[in-house]
């Protein structure tokens, strides 16, 4: 695709993706109390590159064109939602799905089944509706929500080596899968802290 083919066809995309922020906004302010901590830490958000766009298409074997890319990715809009606590995935991911209008094109429930390396998430794609003057479109957000802990994780795991040929990648599985292992306890341990202090303040 040209670099204008590639400009028009995120601009819904886009659409989708801030529409999308704006609702996770409201659940965050909203979706406890006004004097308690709010569930998200931090957000983050990407449109794929173009290159990235072609690659993908390429390494499932298709053409780069704009159709293929429409028909074909469903995470050209991603947003990652980065929360304290499990419970609060849950909450977030539970309240998403019952978005009345928004449509759950595939759930990956990663914590409640780990992927074999011990990467843990939860993944939503959404289709969002669009507004425009004549018509609503839907597009596709992928959403990963996941605690401050799964995030230390899979960035780590990421840059080290999801996605590449390492050599010792059989030897290092296993320190990996421990790592996972570690932060799981450690965020229990939070976890129960934080409710020890939500019971004290009562
Ligand atoms: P992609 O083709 O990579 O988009 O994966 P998929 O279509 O099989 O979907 P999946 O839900 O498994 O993964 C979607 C995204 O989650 C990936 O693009 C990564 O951002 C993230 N992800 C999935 N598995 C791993 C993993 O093992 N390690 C890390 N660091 N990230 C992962
Ligand atoms: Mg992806």
């Amino acid at each position: 695709m040209t670099n204008e083919q590639y400009y028009e066809l995120i601009i819904p995309y886009r659409d989708a993706l801030n529409l999308l922020m704006a609702r996770l906004d409201v659940l965050n302010h909203s979706i406890y109390s006004t004097d308690m901590p709010k569930p998200i830490h931090n957000t983050q958000s990407r449109i794929k590159t173009k290159q990235s766009i072609e690659g993908k298409l390429q390494r499932k074997g298709m053409n780069g064109s704009v159709v293929c890319a429409k028909e074909n990715l469903r995470d050209i809009a991603g947003i990652r939602v980065i929360c304290y606590f499990v419970q609060d995935v849950e909450l977030l991911a539970d309240n998403l799905k019952g978005q009345g209008d928004l449509i759950t094109i595939q759930e990956r429930d990663y914590i409640t089944n780990p992927k074999p390396n011990g990467y843990r998430s939860y993944h939503l794609i959404l289709g969002i509706p669009v507004y425009y003057m004549e018509r609503t479109e839907y597009y596709p957000v992928e959403v990963q929500i996941r605690t401050i802990a799964m995030d230390f994780w899979a960035s780590m795991e990421h840059r080290i080596c999801y996605k590449q040929e390492r050599k010792d990648k059989e030897e290092i599985q296993a320190t990996l899968k421990q790592y996972a292992q570690v932060l799981n306890g450690m965020e229990e341990g939070f976890r129960s802290l934080n409710e020890e202090e939500k019971g004290r303040s009562k």
